[in-house]
């Protein structure tokens, strides 16, 4: 599913300038910082197809991806990290504006992946983001970022606590990933994950 070369086809930075909707979608949401673009770039094995930074805030657009010469094409959609406050609260709140348009209103976009970093759990400003995926009814599973920073023992745990917090949302997919883009830790499974969830 992942094979092949992939290109950078867009950024939009307003809902009336997203690419017309080709084949399937999914979009990373999270966290800035969260681990976002070196996820993707992980999933896809391009070191630097997303951007990353270890500066909060890097990723400024929705930025959308997409498999050169596949038939059935798969978008990938790189999301501006949300709860970053040092941008200002003008960008944060155009940021978030765009992100909600985003997820409510896209019909090819089958499952929303919510980034969360494995040592902080969910915080409210992610409970803000599943209430808005609930409630627009899309489709999305919580994967764990940065699993590398735990021992085995706390990565069950975390695993454990966070699919307790999502299972009373109705959008919610019950299976909780963790992962490591630096280590590569459950990237084959989150592969997996993602090839059910477009077969769906
Ligand atoms: P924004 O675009 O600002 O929202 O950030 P992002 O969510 O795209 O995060 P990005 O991928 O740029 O990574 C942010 C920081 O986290 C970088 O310093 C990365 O090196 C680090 N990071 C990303 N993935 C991992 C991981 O699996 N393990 C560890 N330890 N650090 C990671
Ligand atoms: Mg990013």
């Amino acid at each position: 599913l992942f094979e092949g070369p992939w290109d950078f086809v867009w950024a939009s930075t307003r809902i009336d300038d997203l690419p017309p909707m080709v084949g399937q979608e999914i979009a990373f949401a999270g966290r800035s910082n969260v681990g976002k673009s070196s996820l993707i770039n992980a999933l896809t094995r391009r070191n630097a197809l997303a951007r990353t930074s270890h500066t909060p805030g890097r990723t400024q657009q929705l930025n959308f991806f997409r498999q050169v010469g596949h038939d059935e094409r798969l978008t990938i959609v790189d999301m501006p990290g949300y709860g970053y406050a040092a941008v200002g609260k003008e960008k944060v709140a155009a940021w978030t504006r765009l992100i909600h348009d985003y997820l409510r209103g896209r019909a090819n976009l089958m499952r929303v992946y919510v980034l969360i970093d494995a040592r902080h759990g969910i915080k409210d400003v992610d409970g803000d983001v599943l209430e808005t995926l609930d409630k627009a009814a899309a489709s999305y599973q919580v994967i764990l970022t940065k699993g590398d920073a735990l021992k085995k023992s706390e990565q069950e745990a975390v695993i454990e606590a966070t699919a307790a917090k999502i299972k009373r949302r109705p959008a919610a997919f019950p299976e909780v990933l963790l992962t490591s883009s630096e280590k590569g830790l459950g990237i084959p499974e989150f592969r997996a994950a993602i090839a059910r969830a477009l077969a769906e």
